[in-house]
């Protein structure tokens, strides 16, 4: 996607010292980037704090990684807010959570409308608790329009359960006469998960050091690089960023082939 050259240079000025902007390779920018924010929690826990100030301080990061993926002229940028897994926490710390991405979504609206960026969510919002979702439906209204960079936000969203609801929807378009078996490909499966119409994430970028993918996108990362750091999400900044995407752009993508030129 389009970039601001200026921008990006203010943006990315004053460097630390093991980043060098100009290993950066512009035109090998991963069109989607998604990212599993964890480690909230024990970010807070090792200060001494609640669980939940971890959240609060994860909305920071996740606002500056917006701004930075922006300025780099990636197309989608999705994150993992909330897990269908995510309602096994105590009461009060969903609670916390749900109140959270509404209060961030009506206070972060000028950001969105100033960066063109326009948001879906990737999961059930339907089931959220009423205020939520109806904030949710609010702000997706006020950024239909926008032509920027999309913000695919996982909320209430499992891997499993997406693919369970794309068999059920395929399944009731066969049942109608619409659709035929032996018409279901991989397109078609692809265009019945939330993610229909996006980019599949070329760069996973998990925080806080777990290895599991922990039911994100199962479908949409067949082909995905992992880039694992031991920050936690609250610590994760701009820099952190562009290391994982540097870290990207020294991988060789095979996708099952040779890599060019072949050995
Ligand atoms: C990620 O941080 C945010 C959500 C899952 C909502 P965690 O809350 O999982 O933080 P840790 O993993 O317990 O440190
Ligand atoms: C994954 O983190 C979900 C989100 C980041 C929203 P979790 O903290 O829920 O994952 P597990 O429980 O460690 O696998
Ligand atoms: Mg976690």
């Amino acid at each position: 996607m389009h970039y601001d050259e200026e921008k990006l240079i203010a943006y990315f000025s004053d460097a630390p010292d093991d980043i060098d902007m100009s290993q950066l390779d512009m035109a090998r920018i991963p069109r989607h980037i998604s990212c599993i924010m964890d480690g909230n929690g024990r970010w807070a826990t090792a200060r001494g704090l609640a669980r939940t100030e971890g959240h609060k301080a994860g909305i920071v990061s996740l606002r500056e990684v917006i701004t930075a993926a922006v300025r780099l002229g990636v197309d989608v940028l999705s994150a993992y807010a909330f897990s269908t897994e995510n309602w096994n926490r105590p009461k009060h710390e969903v609670n916390v959570l749900m109140h959270l991405f509404a209060k961030t979504f009506i206070d972060e609206l000028p950001l969105l409308k100033r960066e063109n960026v326009r948001v879906v969510f990737l999961g059930d919002i339907s089931a959220l608790p009423a205020r939520t979702r109806e904030v949710f439906e609010y702000g997706l209204a006020e950024c239909r329009d926008h032509t920027g960079m999309v913000l695919a936000l996982a909320v209430n969203y499992g891997g499993r359960a997406e693919i369970v609801r794309a068999a059920r929807q395929l399944a009731m378009l066969v049942k109608d006469g619409s659709l035929a078996p032996e018409d279901i490909d991989e397109a078609t499966v692809a265009n019945h998960l939330f993610t229909a119409g996006l980019p599949d994430p070329e760069l996973v970028i998990r925080t806080s050091g777990e290895l599991r993918v922990s039911n994100y996108l199962l479908w949409q990362i067949a082909y995905a690089e992992f880039y694992i750091t031991d920050t936690y999400w609250p610590d994760f900044s701009r820099w952190d960023l562009v290391r994982a995407i540097l870290a990207f752009q020294g991988r060789d993508r095979r996708f099952g082939g040779l890599s060019t030129p072949a050995r």
